[in-house]
């Protein structure tokens, strides 16, 4: 079910304001009766019609986003630009992002308006795999590692979920996903660690975890002491970041792709 102003507005028939006053002026229809409530609830299925003409909704759409550091998951923000932001020139306002990334968190993000499909993707019996570039100050030994997969106490109710976690490189992780070293470590510079940290100085690591808690991967590491200077989602739900979208580009996803999250 769908409030009537919103499905219309999503349907491109005008802004948010602009639908209700067509509606309140009686110029839409209901399953063939005016009606002139904004927030009457409408379900799929109901033919709706304003100023005679029949309204088709506009079909599920799902993006890849390279999401870009200084970027909020959100679809408004009073200050700061959001991942829906990026996304203006498909002139929709009927998407949001499944899931969040911080502020300072790049890498894959969908964007969608089937809020079934996220609802499915984000739920915790699903169990979807995030498999994160985390780069920090601190190298863990083998025994973190070890403890790192099992699952460790984060300050919640349940110890976390099993977990897969492989040292990488810096450059190594750079040249698989396409990611512009430039990026990383302009971001250590904003975080003004640069004069600590320099690419050599850090200690890079793929970790795929199954949950979504908040902040988890930056207090997975900090459990060990360590501190993350860059993350960056690189697979979500069997999904890859795709090498050709630079940070703060986006595309649809490809059938096969559809298919894959779906599972
Ligand atoms: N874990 C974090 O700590 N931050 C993110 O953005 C995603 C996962």
């Amino acid at each position: 079910m769908i409030r009537l102003d919103r499905f219309l507005a999503n349907a491109n028939v005008g802004t948010r304001s602009q639908v209700k006053k067509l509606i309140k002026s009686g110029a839409v229809t209901v399953d063939g009766s005016v009606c002139t409530n904004s927030s009457a609830k409408i379900d799929e299925n109901s033919c709706i019609t304003c100023q005679g003409k029949i309204i088709v909704p506009l079909a599920n759409c799902v993006y890849m986003l390279n999401k870009p550091a200084g970027v909020v998951s959100a679809t408004t923000d009073g200050v700061d630009k959001t991942v829906v932001d990026l996304l203006k020139k498909e002139g929709r306002d009927d998407i949001f992002p499944i899931g969040r990334l911080d502020k300072d968190t790049e890498g894959i993000l969908l964007i969608t308006n089937d809020g079934a499909l996220s609802h499915n993707l984000l739920s915790p019996r699903r169990h979807v795999d995030k498999t994160y570039l985390c780069v920090t100050n601190k190298p863990l030994t083998d025994e973190e590692l070890r403890l790192m997969e099992e699952g460790i106490d984060i300050g919640d109710d349940k110890i976390t979920r099993p977990s897969k976690i492989s040292k990488t490189t810096l450059e190594e992780a750079c040249n698989t996903y396409n990611i512009a070293m430039g990026n990383v470590v302009s971001l250590f510079e904003r975080i003004d660690k640069l004069s600590d940290y320099t690419a050599d100085l850090v200690y890079s690591y793929y970790l795929t975890i199954s949950e979504g808690r908040y902040h988890q991967v930056k207090r997975m590491f900090s459990h060990f002491g360590g501190e993350i200077l860059y993350l960056n989602r690189v697979e979500f739900a069997g999904l890859r970041l795709d090498k050709d979208l630079g940070a703060g580009e986006f595309r649809l996803l490809t059938d096969e792709e559809m298919k894959l999250i779906a599972g």
